[in-house]
């Protein structure tokens, strides 16, 4: 299950419910979808086919249809990073500088683990949210953040878009940005 780690004061928020309720405090939607569903063979691994991928979507397709539904995301896709992936480190120091998007960046783990450091409100200022196989997370478009891996640097996860150019990065300059 998710957990929250608020930068400045180091405080963690943990449990299905205190997690959600900071999450939409800040405007953050958080659900959470059954991981067990997933064939047990497909649960720990992060060097998929093109057929294992569409296993994948197709055991959360009704999970992804109704957020899509609700919240107007047209177009998803399955992404699988590990060590197996080529220039990972490269990749990683790519995603890991402070940016905003045009639309929600939507992120539904399915095996593995990420982290998003997100600029909550003034009062918040930074915090990480840790997200492991089952959390689904969106973070509004326009709020600034970075996604990366974990310790085990090793997630699989769907993606959902509004449309193509949502995906663009744009720098998010931040004096206050808090980087532990
Ligand atoms: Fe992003």
């Amino acid at each position: 299950m998710a957990e929250v780690r608020i930068r400045n004061t180091e405080q963690r928020i943990q449990g299905e419910e205190n997690v959600r309720a900071f999450l939409e405090s800040q405007e953050v939607l958080y659900e959470h979808w059954n991981a067990a569903k997933l064939p047990a063979e497909l649960q720990n691994k992060f060097v998929l086919t093109d057929e294992e991928k569409s296993t994948i979507l197709a055991t959360f397709d009704d999970e992804i249809r109704d957020l899509a539904q609700r919240r107007g995301y047209r177009t998803w896709d399955l992404i699988s990073l590990s060590d197996a992936t080529p220039n990972l480190d490269e990749l990683l120091k790519k995603f890991e500088n402070v940016h905003t998007h045009t639309e929600d960046e939507v992120r539904a783990i399915t095996a593995g683990r990420g982290i998003f450091i997100i600029k909550g409100t003034e009062d918040v200022g930074y915090f990480d949210v840790e997200l492991e196989a089952g959390d689904v997370i969106s973070v509004p478009e326009h709020k600034a953040h970075f996604f990366t891996l974990m310790e085990n640097r090793q997630i699989v996860a769907v993606r959902l878009f509004i449309e193509t150019e949502g995906w663009i990065a744009h720098p998010y300059a931040d004096a206050e940005f808090q980087s532990k």
